[in-house]
This record gives C-alpha cells, sequence and structure tokens, in this order.
C-alpha cells in the first residue's frame, strides 16, 4: 500500500461512531484497577490477560469483556477508562467520537449510575477543553436481559439527558432480536433519545430489517450481513442508513476468517453509507488508524474509498449539520 494512504489516514481528521468504552480497557489498566480495588480477576499478569484473547465467536468474547469489566467500581475508575481512550483518540487524529457504554453490566455489582456516568462525562469534558475532541455519549441495552430490566435503566438514563443523546441495542445477538424491544425503544424515543441498534454483526439480516421498521433507528452497528439479502442493500443504499463497519473485530470473532475476505469494499461499492470503526480496540488488536491501515492494505483500497469512509463517519453522526460541514469541508 502507498505511503500517500497511510499519512492520509494518520493526518485527516476523523470521527468514531462504534466505540464501547468498556472495550478500551487496555490490559495494564485492568491489572492497575484490580489491584487498586481488590478486586480478582481470573489473571495473574498482563501477559496473561493477553493470551485469554482468542475468541471464536462473539458469546465467547463478551464473557471476558463482562469479566474485564469488573474492576471498573469508582467514578475514578470510569474517568481513567475514558481518559485513556481519549489520549488514543489525539494520537489517531479523531476530532470527534460517539461512545458507547454498558450501565447494566456495572449496576448489577451495585455500582451507581451517577458514578459510571459522571466518570465517563468528566473525561469527555477534558477531552473538549484540552484537545478541542468533541463527543456523544449513547446508553446501551444488554440485549441479554429482559425488557424489565432495560426499562429500569432507560428511567435512570431520563435523569441525564443532558449527557446521553441516544440509546443503542448490544451484546448477544443471535436469539435476542430487536422485536424483543421494540416497546423499550418507542419509550426511549419519547424520551427524546436518537436510537441505534447493533445488528447482522452475526445475526440474519431480518435483525437489520427490523432495527430499521421496529425500532427507528439512525445507524446499524456493524450490519456486515446485509449483503446477503439484495432487497435490503436497496433499502440501505435508498435510505444511506449508515453502517458502523469494524473490520479488526469481525476478524477476531471469526466474523471474516481473514481481514481479506472482509465486505467492506464490496459494501462501499454497492453505494452503501459504511465506515471504519475500533468497537472494542483493547481486546481486538488496534484503535481506528489501525482498523483503517489494515483494512486499506487487506481490500486494496484506494485513497477515495478511504476519503469516503471518513467522509461518512462524520456524514453518520450526531453532530449538527454546520459543524459536520465545517470538518467535511476541510477533509476535502
Ligand atoms: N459489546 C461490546 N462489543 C460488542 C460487540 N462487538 N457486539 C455486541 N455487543 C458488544
Ligand atoms: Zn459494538
Amino acid at each position: 500500500m502507498s505511503d500517500q494512504i497511510i499519512n492520509y489516514i494518520n493526518k485527516t481528521p476523523k470521527a468514531e461512531l462504534h466505540l464501547h468504552i468498556e472495550g478500551s480497557l487496555e490490559p495494564e489498566l485492568m491489572f492497575k484497577l484490580s489491584k487498586r480495588n481488590k478486586v480478582e480477576i481470573p489473571f495473574k499478569s498482563v501477559e496473561e490477560i493477553k493470551s485469554a484473547y482468542n475468541f471464536t465467536n462473539l458469546d465467547s468474547f463478551l464473557k471476558i469483556y463482562y469479566e474485564g469489566s469488573k474492576v471498573l467500581i469508582h467514578e475514578e475508575d470510569f474517568f481513567d477508562l475514558t481518559w485513556e481512550y481519549i489520549l488514543r483518540c489525539k494520537e489517531d487524529n479523531i476530532v470527534h467520537t460517539e461512545i458507547f457504554f454498558d450501565p447494566q453490566s456495572h449496576l448489577v455489582r451495585g455500582i451507581s449510575f451517577d458514578k459510571i456516568i459522571n466518570g465517563i462525562d468528566k473525561a469527555l469534558r477534558k477531552a473538549e477543553k484540552e484537545f478541542n475532541i468533541s463527543s456523544k455519549i449513547i446508553m446501551c441495552f444488554l440485549r441479554h436481559l429482559d425488557e424489565d430490566s432495560c426499562f429500569e435503566v432507560l428511567k435512570e438514563a431520563c435523569k441525564y439527558k443532558d449527557k446521553i443523546i441516544g440509546v443503542g441495542l448490544d451484546s448477544s445477538e443471535k436469539g435476542n432480536p430487536p422485536t424483543k424491544f421494540k416497546s423499550l425503544f418507542e419509550k426511549a424515543m419519547e424520551e427524546g433519545f436518537l436510537t441505534v441498534a447493533h445488528a447482522g454483526e452475526e445475526g440474519p439480516p431480518e435483525y437489520i430489517w427490523d432495527s430499521i421498521n421496529l425500532l427507528k433507528v439512525k445507524r446499524i452497528d456493524h450490519g456486515v450481513q446485509c449483503l446477503r439479502d439484495e432487497k435490503l442493500v436497496n433499502r440501505l443504499k435508498k435510505d444511506q442508513i449508515p453502517l458502523t463497519v469494524c473490520p479488526l473485530s469481525n476478524v477476531k470473532l471469526c466474523v471474516f476468517e481473514k481481514l481479506e475476505n472482509h465486505n467492506l469494499k464490496q459494501m462501499l461499492d454497492k453505494g452503501l453509507r459504511a465506515m471504519v470503526n475500533s468497537d472494542d480496540p483493547a481486546y481486538f488488536g488496534g484503535y481506528l488508524n489501525k482498523n483503517l491501515i489494515d483494512t486499506a492494505n487487506a481490500l486494496n483500497l484506494e485513497l477515495n474509498h478511504v476519503k469516503i469512509l471518513i467522509k461518512n463517519s462524520f456524514k453518520s453522526s450526531f453532530l449538527d449539520e454546520k459543524t459536520k460541514n465545517e470538518w467535511l469541508k476541510k477533509i476535502n
């Protein structure tokens, strides 16, 4: 791949729209927090943590991901976690980020909602002030849990409408279809939250259809299974529904055997509004620029493909139109 493309990726301002803050917990910080908070983790060293990151599918990853999250106890921990991610944003020239958090995985351990949201929010405010990095927060519902638990956490989120812009749906996809959350998302929208959902990561195209039609999502997270359904591709293209694709994640979770087999280039060639994101970078081997560079390399992307991916990230963001256009102009 040409140095021109690598330089372009490194130097161009970018937005990231699919990042689980708990998935940015690096083994070093996990180990440090386990000691600081006296929380036992099933690993004796940072090396041992790293060598456990061999996943066979989404569920095999989620088991370790929820286990790792247990070291997060105090507001300060959520601050440190978020600040470490912000430093990576600065390194990768990410100027706008929209981050997911999974409150239900912390509430069950007795951590209060305000500690989680305030820790994250304080780090994001500092990022804005010190680095001019803008951000939005999206609260995800864990789809393996029942609707009652999700309604409870939605009630909490309603107290923080000034900090949380939208709600999403993550965790174990297969067997937990969007239909299960129709009334929850209706209520969330009534309360003024924007909606997104993980769909078609491992699950069938039908889950993407239902996310669009029932959950009224503004973006589909992943969506890589859409190419199995031509009618769906036409709909995604016609309405330019954003697909927040995460290539390194897809390979780590065995959605594609290798990066060379990823369908991102096909998505772009079909006129879909896809862009690249890092998902859970501490677990999947790379932040945004590595995702872009490795993918461009594996799929022989041209500079124009990369430009489209980066532009799509701003176009699909929840920034106001004026700010979006300012970034798009700068990129052009
Ligand atoms: N939670 C964290 N990462 C996830 C992913 N890739 N899919 C679904 N849920 C998640
Ligand atoms: Zn995700």
